[in-house]
């Protein structure tokens, strides 16, 4: 099967390095092909359902991320040759885009969302029911991708799985009393999305038989890129219109996720920011109706926040790059630092 591969718009940069790209857009094929192959179901209900936002498309950027660690690990990066990752490191890429997308399926069902990728969210589509169900069906697969890598990546996945929900329910529960809102807010997305980007990277490095130097600058880079990717989500989702993100934007201020802009609003609407104060009374107020959410929405959008979020995520990109700074200079550390830069630049 021929099938064609494009990065997400913005990590066009990686280009240049022409072998490297070359080596990453033939693998990331593979990996599509072999996500099709592995979400094969005999039943109708079961094919269609996992299929559904797996073909929507996504970014698809813990395959990158595992993808170009695992070049960090290749002996001949110095030479600026990388050779082609091997089954095993595509097999690991797999398995960790399969738990983000079943991750998906669930979120959609928690955050009442209406569409994802582009498309009607599976539980809009079918039920809740059946868009959980659909969502164990793929994590089911996702680990049966790991059976012949080893105990370690089994081991790293599992670990990495229960993070992942413990983020997602310290995000439903929401802070104690005594815990400070952004610390519990930081903590929540180190769980639910930097953990698996974190894997990801580590996977790749361990999968082509990094040193354990080179697999933890490898973790340290993943988890700090994903709190900024997450980060960027939670901006992006006031600032960007569905047609770019392929979700409905507002979701998280209708769900009355206190992400970051809405943090610092607070902050500032506490140290007697008047217009800080005007807009959390509409982000606060009733948010039944699409003007509404719209009012909120840009409001937030269009208040000086925004700048300010940005900057707090652009730590953890520079945070991610340094973590490389141990490494001798090559197209692949080019390549992550450039991924990292795209992760705060995106608008989508
Ligand atoms: C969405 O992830 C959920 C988050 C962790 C922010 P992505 O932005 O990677 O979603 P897709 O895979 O591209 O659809
Ligand atoms: C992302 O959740 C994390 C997981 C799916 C585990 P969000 O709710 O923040 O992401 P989007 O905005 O729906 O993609
Ligand atoms: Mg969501
Ligand atoms: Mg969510």
């Amino acid at each position: 099967m021929d099938i064609s591969i494009s990065l997400p718009p913005g990590i066009d940069a990686l280009q240049k390095h022409e072998q490297l790209f070359d080596a990453l857009i033939t693998s990331l094929a593979k990996i599509e092909e072999e996500l099709g192959q592995a979400l094969s179901y005999a039943d109708d209900l079961a094919q269609a359902t996992t299929r559904h936002l797996l073909e929507a498309g996504g970014k698809r950027v813990r395959p990158i991320v595992a993808v170009l660690s695992s070049m960090l690990a290749d002996e001949n990066v110095s030479s600026g040759q990388v050779s082609e990752p091997s089954s095993d490191i595509r097999k690991a890429a797999v398995s960790m885009e399969l738990t983000h997308l079943a991750t998906l399926y669930h979120d959609d069902v928690m955050d009442e969302a209406d569409q994802r990728r582009g498309v009607t969210a599976a539980h809009q589509q079918w039920s809740n029911s059946i868009a959980i169900l659909a969502g164990d069906l793929i994590f089911a697969r996702a680990s049966m991708e790991l059976t012949d890598l080893g105990a370690r990546a089994v081991k790293e996945h599992s670990r990495t799985f229960e993070k992942l929900v413990m983020g997602q329910l310290w995000e439903t529960m929401g802070p104690k009393a005594t815990d400070d809102p952004l610390d519990h807010y930081l903590r929540v997305i180190d769980g639910k999305t930097a953990s698996l980007l974190s894997t990801s990277a580590l996977l790749g490095a361990l999968l082509a038989n990094g040193t354990e130097e080179i697999i933890q600058t490898a973790a340290a880079y993943g988890a700090n890129v994903g709190m900024a990717f997450q980060l960027a989500d939670d901006i992006i989702d006031v600032t960007s219109t569905s047609e770019t993100s392929g979700k409905v934007r507002g979701t998280d201020l209708k769900e009355r996720v206190p992400t970051l802009p809405i943090l610092l609003l607070r902050q500032e609407a506490a140290d007697g920011d008047q217009e800080a104060k005007r807009v959390l009374e509409l982000v606060d107020g009733p948010l039944d109706t699409e003007e509404q959410v719209d009012a909120a929405v840009t409001a937030v959008a269009n208040h000086s926040v925004i700048d300010t979020a940005w900057k707090m995520t652009t730590q953890w990109s520079d945070q991610a790059i340094a973590a490389l700074n141990g490494l001798i200079d090559s197209p692949v550390k080019t390549a992550l630092i450039e991924f990292a830069q795209y992760v705060v630049s995106r608008d989508a």
